[in-house]
């Protein structure tokens, strides 16, 4: 039985698309992903499957195709930093999976930074509750990805209800993309800062920034 594989596309831009997630994608007969990733891969003559509110549908439609065809799902960023994958190993038993890993978003703005992230604390803030006080003061720097509910100036204003008014945020918006924004600002800035939809934020003290 062929492998169900799992391809990380990094931050969005073709240019951080690996050579070896770019041959997985061209060998598959089906792709499966959500609409912005697929386009940004450029599938034709591809059977296709739309996650958006077909999630459910996921691992009876593998079960079913695995045998004959293979199948590639592709997902933003990194396969193992808060993707599909662990909801598909959960998901989809008696299957075999592999993982092409990606560039995350987060190590992507690491990156453009000039920083290093291995003493960072990373997380996530999609349908997900961290505490974010007791991280910001155990942590010099604060990496997290973000979601409608949980935009910077929400962030920065539980950190101001902590007592947390002396931090910087980063906030990576459409990263890598042509209108990639990057900003560094005081939290009390954020507060009353709008944000496009896709970001992530780095909260860092001061002396991290330069
Ligand atoms: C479901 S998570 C997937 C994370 C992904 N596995 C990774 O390693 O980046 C989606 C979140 O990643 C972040 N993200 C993904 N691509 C991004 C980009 N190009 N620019 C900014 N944030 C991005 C956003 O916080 C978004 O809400």
């Amino acid at each position: 039985m062929n492998k169900l594989m799992v391809v990380g596309l990094g931050p969005g831009h073709s240019d951080y698309i690996l050579p070896i997630a770019r041959k997985i994608i061209d060998q598959s007969d089906i792709i499966i992903g959500g609409k912005r990733h697929i386009e940004s891969v450029g599938v034709i003559d591809k059977e296709v499957f739309y996650l958006e509110g077909h999630l459910a549908e996921i691992p009876e439609y593998v079960k079913a195709n695995i045998k004959d065809k293979e199948i590639a799902v592709v997902v933003s960023g990194d396969t193992g930093f808060y993707s599909l994958l662990r909801y598909l190993r959960r998901n989809i038993k008696d299957v075999c999976i592999e993982a092409v890993p990606g560039i995350s978003s987060m190590q992507y703005l690491f990156s453009k930074l000039g920083l290093a992230w291995d003493d960072a604390y990373l997380g996530s803030l999609h349908g997900r509750t961290v505490d974010l006080g007791i991280l910001c003061r155990e942590f010099s720097k604060v990496g997290l990805l973000t979601d409608q509910k949980n935009p910077p100036s929400e962030i920065a204003k539980k950190l101001i209800s902590e007592g947390i008014d002396d931090k910087y945020m980063v906030i990576g918006e459409n990263l890598s993309y042509p209108d990639e924004l990057i900003r560094k600002l005081s939290i009390e800035e954020v507060v009353n800062t709008n944000s496009d939809d896709l970001n992530v934020v780095v909260i860092m003290d001061k002396g991290e920034l330069y």
